[in-house]
């Protein structure tokens, strides 16, 4: 979900009192660079084209990586629609229609995730404030997508981002952006439950003029599950216990990045553990390690630039030959970073062979 900008506000920092007074300015230099980045800072450029793009506003959400290359992108408004980008990799990919979920009392799409192969979850929203449901999307039946209702997810304030959660194929975990959750659903027992709660997935109540967005895009990696809370633009990770469906005892939050953006939406990890994530209200997209505490950077886009404006989330490519390409699916917004569409969704192919963090 994207948001209208806000300044970052300052905040002061205390001076560990062991820094030597040689090394001062080399700390407080590299503490500038990973914390008060200005909007003018360039920041990387990496490669780019664009896939495809919607002719009309339109606002894309989320996006996964099918086993065979193709992308699945869902469409926030104005049509709840499922589409797929056939060979994403090629000169002249095509788009088309899986599933137009209106038929089926549903405004809205949100989170995508894939359970095992070929079979993926969607979540979607029928108004603002409810009837919310989880559908299931089995590309692998025959003759066509078998899509079906998986269950109403009774509850939820505003379910966003979903992960698969590796070894568990029937379950998915769901996060909440306004209870500050995540849940688990088990997507054959259709059980629902709370799975995660801390207060780092909480939406601020304190910052105005911002509609409070917490835990937003979730990812497992590494046996952590990963998150963004967009309004205070920062990554959370946490230990989860086997069996994958809750943290582990006593597990402890971390605080991989905090990002000096005034909104973080959805983000990917690739192979190496380089963390994209889609600063959408600074049309950006930028790196940090999955690993807590690492430099965070900007890769693509700017404050001004139409690149990647709106970027919501990402997918690294499945094909044979795009590996080291990262998809990333934009809401169309225009370069101020509020609301206001003033281009068609994309999807843009970043290239990413280049950079490592
Ligand atoms: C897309 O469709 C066009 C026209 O039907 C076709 O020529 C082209 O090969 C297709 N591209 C892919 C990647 O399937
Ligand atoms: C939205 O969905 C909820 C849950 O089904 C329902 O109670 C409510 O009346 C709906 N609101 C609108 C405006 O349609
Ligand atoms: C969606 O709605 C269409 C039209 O009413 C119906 O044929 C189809 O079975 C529905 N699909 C699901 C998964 O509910
Ligand atoms: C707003 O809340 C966040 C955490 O929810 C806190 O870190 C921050 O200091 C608060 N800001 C103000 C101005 O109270």
């Amino acid at each position: 979900m994207l948001l209208p900008s806000t300044l970052l506000s300052a905040k002061s920092f205390i001076m560990p009192s062991t820094v030597k007074k040689s090394l001062l300015p080399i700390f407080i230099l590299s503490l500038c660079l990973n914390c008060y980045a200005l909007p003018s800072t360039p920041g990387l450029q990496l490669p780019s084209h664009l896939v495809t793009q919607f002719p009309h506003i339109a606002w894309i959400e989320n996006t996964a990586a099918r086993s065979n290359g193709d992308l699945l992108f869902t469409e926030l408004k104005p049509q709840p629609i499922l589409y797929t980008v056939i060979n994403p990799a090629s000169t002249s990919p095509n788009v088309s229609v899986i599933h137009d979920f209106s038929l089926n009392e549903t405004q809205s799409l949100l989170g995508i995730a894939e359970t095992s192969n070929d079979v993926f979850v969607v979540v979607s929203a029928a108004n603002s404030t409810g009837l919310f449901v989880a559908w299931s999307v089995n590309l692998k039946s025959k003759p066509g997508p078998h899509i079906s209702k998986i269950t109403e997810l009774v509850g939820a304030k505003l379910p966003n981002g979903v992960t698969n959660v590796p070894g568990c194929p029937e379950q998915v975990l769901i996060a909440d952006s306004f209870a500050g959750l995540v849940w688990s659903l088990n997507t054959v027992t259709k059980s629902l439950q709370v799975a995660v709660q801390v207060p780092e997935m909480v939406p601020p109540a304190n910052i105005t003029g911002r509609t409070p967005v917490g835990v937003n895009g979730i990812k497992m990696h590494d046996n952590y599950l990963y998150w963004t809370n967009s309004a205070l633009a920062t990554v959370y990770r946490i230990k989860i216990g086997a069996g994958g469906g809750t943290a582990e005892k006593q597990a402890k939050v971390e605080v991989v990045a905090k990002l000096p953006v005034s909104f973080v939406d959805d983000f990917v990890i690739n192979d190496q553990g380089v963390l994209f994530a889609m600063a959408s209200s600074d049309n950006q997209v930028w790196a940090t390690s999955a690993r807590p505490g690492g430099r965070t950077v900007a890769v693509i886009g700017g404050k001004d630039q139409a690149t990647v404006s709106g970027a919501t989330a990402g997918a690294m490519g499945r094909g044979k030959g795009d590996k080291h390409i990262l998809y990333v699916v934009t809401s169309g917004a225009d370069i101020h970073g509020n609301l206001t569409a003033t281009e068609g969704g994309k999807v843009v192919a970043v290239d990413t062979r280049s950079f490592s963090i």
